[in-house]
């Protein structure tokens, strides 16, 4: 009997998942591999996410077919080109302590006759996925986020292609930002760790970048623009995070609406500083944010390459029987970490190490 593998995406899309599960199947059902293995596998692919095992009826054909998809090396062949996730995606808990389905979602896999669950997603997917384990479920997971904020990895997919969109929103916003003379303030994606903007800001070059790390003062922005005056130099760039906050104050928030995990939309930091700026200067500002087209498009070279290593080493772990784990990047090499030591932990930007508090900017000192 084939051992039947499920592979899921969960929470925030972003290039990169559809190359993971391209790279599970193909190497959970290469014959060669599976010779070796001496076992035969079977890989089914559970559509949006948690949702899709919430929602199952595994008695119902049509059910069935709604939620889950049968993959295999025709099926993925040209998955890992593609950005989003082919298998969709969504935020739902089965842990909600408001409407508990975790029940559901187990009996729902034994139904299935599923061994093991592969999870590609961040925190609050992998958070579940550690639930499940410790339940009883087979589980791997395999590291997402654009934020870059899960510990236990040095690299989550998505992340290299977010900060190119932003490195080339930002070459474009520079023609118009200079043709104006004007202050261009950009939004990032980045709710706890400013990963995103650091990067992102670095590689364009931006003047001033503001992280959630470091909660930052509007006189001390309108001091560092004010300094460049007089410098042949007729417009700025400044990117800040999403959950940046001024200091003495919270994040800005869009609305009252939390999802299944506790979470509350964020936006509205760059407007405000826009206006401030034009309030407190001469200086004329505008701001834009980047949004979900840091989520969109193909895969970044570095993306697909990951997808590949994460996706290979999740398949070895299923036949090594490394279960409750996560495959990670650490010190250039793949390996894994337990589920346990990434639950309910951020990997933040260390200020001491990365970032001027003085000039809102990276650090210019390397060693
Ligand atoms: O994936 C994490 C993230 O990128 C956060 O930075 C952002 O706050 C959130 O997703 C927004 O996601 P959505 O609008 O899809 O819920």
């Amino acid at each position: 009997m084939a051992m039947k593998i499920a592979v899921l995406t969960g929470g925030g899309d972003c290039p990169g998942l559809n190359g993971a599960v391209k790279w599970v199947t193909k190497s959970a059902l290469d014959p060669h591999l599976a010779k070796i293995r001496s076992m035969e596998c079977e890989v089914i692919g559970i559509l949006k996410g948690w949702k899709g095992l919430v929602e199952v009826n595994p008695d119902d054909p049509a059910s069935r077919a709604h939620h889950l998809v049968h993959l295999d090396e025709e099926v993925v062949r040209t998955w890992d080109r593609l950005g989003g996730t082919n298998l969709g995606t969504s935020r739902t808990n089965p842990f909600n302590p408001q409407k508990d389905r975790s029940d559901k979602v187990i009996e729902n896999i034994k139904k299935l006759g599923v061994e093991v669950v592969v999870a590609i997603g961040g925190e609050d997917t992998l958070g579940v996925a550690y639930n499940l384990y410790r339940r009883g479920v087979k589980t791997i997971g395999i590291p997402k986020t654009i934020d870059g904020d899960l510990v236990g990895t040095n690299y989550s997919l998505g992340f290299d292609s977010a900060v190119n969109v932003i490195t080339e929103e930002i070459d474009r916003l520079r023609t118009t930002a200079g043709s104006h003379g004007r202050i261009f303030v950009v939004e990032t994606m980045g709710r706890h760790a400013g990963w995103l903007a650091l990067y992102g800001g670095e590689a364009s070059g931006a003047y001033i970048i503001l992280i959630p790390e470091h909660p930052f003062s509007v006189k001390r922005i309108c001091e560092l623009l004010q300094e460049r005056r007089g410098r042949e130099i007729h417009y700025s760039i400044i990117v800040v995070s999403e959950g940046a906050k001024p200091e003495g104050m919270d994040e800005f928030v869009k609305g009252d609406k939390v999802d299944d995990f506790g979470h509350r939309s964020l936006g509205g930091i760059a407007a405000f500083i826009a206006d401030e700026i034009t309030r407190e200067t001469d200086f004329e500002a505008r701001f834009v944010i980047l949004s979900h087209l840091q989520r969109g498009g193909i895969p970044s070279a570095r993306d697909r390459l990951m997808a590949r290593r994460f996706g290979i080493a999740a398949a070895d772990m299923i036949f090594s029987e490394d279960f409750g784990r996560m495959v990670s990047l650490a010190h250039g090499e793949i390996t894994t970490v337990p589920l346990k030591e990434i639950i309910g932990r951020l990997r933040l930007v260390d200020l001491n190490k990365y970032y001027d508090t003085d000039r809102y900017n990276g650090k210019r000192i390397v060693l």
